[in-house]
């Protein structure tokens, strides 16, 4: 089965160029000049016309928590609504994570998650392994487990008494992995102190949503991403700072980056576009905004854009971590530590990218390209088979209308949830047609993949070094 794309406008990590695109058996076969074959052409068994629009690599979520137990509930999402609302929103490719249960080994985690998502999904994903239990047994299975294609391992600084390690396992982690070929990501927030703050708020009636915030203060944030930075720099090992929200955080970043050390930092939509302000709606609205690291005043909005727009923030993920209102975030009707953190975002991500990025000349398509795709595929050992156009790479494209206006509204979304922090957000571009592996799976809107569809994905070990 041949498939060409005509007419589009290819945009990658590095070049934007009028081409025909030719598919054969789920991967780039080739890329000819528009039109371009004199005489004969060959012949394709579908045509699909990109007259006017973009063809953009698929997006790559390599930070999503689907099917996870957190704060007594589980994320709403499995793995089959989840990745197909990630499919409409133009995400074909996500990393997932797998959490080690206390006393349980890394094995036994990424033998559930298989269970979770294998048959389910519909479009492709990998895992990362959540390390919770640090120890010379743990510690062995790691380079077994990057040859199996699992080469990434999160840890936490926070939640203690659930996910925190100690400054010693980190320290371990951090040197196994680096020997065994692993990316290690960090959670960074100091979990101990905000335990205090947190239980003294309690004390004191503080129970609405936003004081989630005020407990979880910036300088909580940059303590913790500092600590985990000088650490890596003594393990001598490269380092991924999930989720930064904070501009005194991003700071350590920027200082670790320009002394050359392999520090790499991902922020998420929700620290661009949400605020305190979202978190201090009346009644308990602001509930939808809990997540850890907290969103922050807007005044960190700008900064953090600039960190993406220097490139000190190579990566936006979602953090997709999703809890209906009126069964789950409910559970914190009384105390916001109680309400399960995390947000809903799957499925807008590129919407919120492009509107907010490319749409207000903050940063290039080909810099959208690179922060949701091509530099993900790259630090998570996904490219070249995934995260840009080439030929022999996957087949997972979207052809992108960047006229196409919509509201984001949740009852259009395809998230499991009774809301969006995003509703009544007018958004411009949007994928028309989303492929994965050749394969159309969104038409105009419409799923039309397959349940199963999507494949657990091999990954590299790390090599940006
Ligand atoms: O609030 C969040 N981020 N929930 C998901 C777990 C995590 O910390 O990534
Ligand atoms: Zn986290
Ligand atoms: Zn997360």
């Amino acid at each position: 089965m041949r498939t060409l794309i005509k007419n589009g406008t290819i945009v990658t990590a590095v070049d934007t160029y009028a081409a025909d695109l030719w598919i054969e058996d789920g991967r780039i076969a080739a890329i000819t000049a528009p039109g371009g074959f004199g005489g004969s052409p060959p012949q394709a068994d579908t045509i699909l016309d990109a007259a006017g629009k973009f063809i953009l690599p698929g997006g790559i979520d390599a930070h999503t928590h689907l099917d996870m137990p957190f704060g007594g509930t589980m994320s709403a999402d499995d793995f089959e609504t989840g990745t197909r609302a990630a499919a409409h929103g133009g995400t074909t490719t996500i990393v997932d994570f797998a959490i080690q249960s206390k006393g349980k080994s890394f094995r036994s985690a990424l033998d559930d998650w298989h269970q979770k998502a294998e048959g389910k999904a519909a479009i492709d994903y990998g895992f990362h392994v959540i390390a919770t239990d640090v120890n010379d047994s743990t510690l062995a299975e790691i380079p077994a487990l990057v040859a199996e294609g699992v080469s990434s391992f999160k840890l936490f600084t926070a939640y203690p008494g659930s996910l925190m390690t100690d400054d010693a396992q980190i320290f371990r982690a951090l040197r196994k992995a680096r020997e065994a070929g692993a990316l290690t990501m960090m959670h960074a927030e100091n979990g101990s102190a905000i335990a205090v703050l947190v239980k003294e708020a309690i004390a004191a009636g503080q129970t609405a949503p936003k004081y989630h915030a005020l407990t979880r203060p910036e300088i909580a944030e940059a303590e913790a991403t500092y600590r985990t930075i000088a650490l890596a720099e003594l393990a001598g090992a490269p380092v991924y700072i999930v989720h930064l929200t904070s501009p005194r955080a991003l700071e350590h970043v920027v200082r670790a980056r320009d002394a050359g050390l392999p520090v790499y930092a991902e922020t998420c939509p929700q620290y661009l576009f949400c605020s305190l302000d979202d978190l201090a709606r009346d009644g308990f609205e602001g509930a939808k905004y809990v997540c850890s690291p907290p969103v922050r005043d807007k005044a960190a909005w700008p900064e953090i854009w600039r960190g993406i727009k220097t490139g000190h923030i190579q990566v936006v993920s979602t953090d997709h971590c999703p809890f209906r209102m009126a069964d789950q975030k409910i559970l914190g009707k009384d105390d916001f530590s109680k309400i399960p953190n995390g947000m809903a975002s799957i499925e807008t991500r590129l919407h919120l990218m492009w509107d907010g990025g490319v749409g207000t000349g903050k940063i290039s398509m080909n810099r959208f390209v690179e922060i949701t795709s091509t530099a993900p595929a790259k630090l998570f050992g996904l490219y070249p088979r995934k995260g840009t156009i080439a030929v022999g790479a996957d087949a997972d494209l979207l052809v992108w209308d960047a006229n196409k206006e919509h509201v984001l509204d949740a009852a259009a979304l395809h998230m499991a949830v009774d809301h969006s922090p995003y509703e009544g957000r007018k958004v411009k571009g949007a994928p028309e047609i989303v492929m994965s592996r050749g394969k159309v799976v969104i038409d105009k809107g419409v799923h039309v993949g397959a349940k199963g569809h999507g494949r657990f994905v091999k990954r590299a070990p790390f090599a940006m070094i």
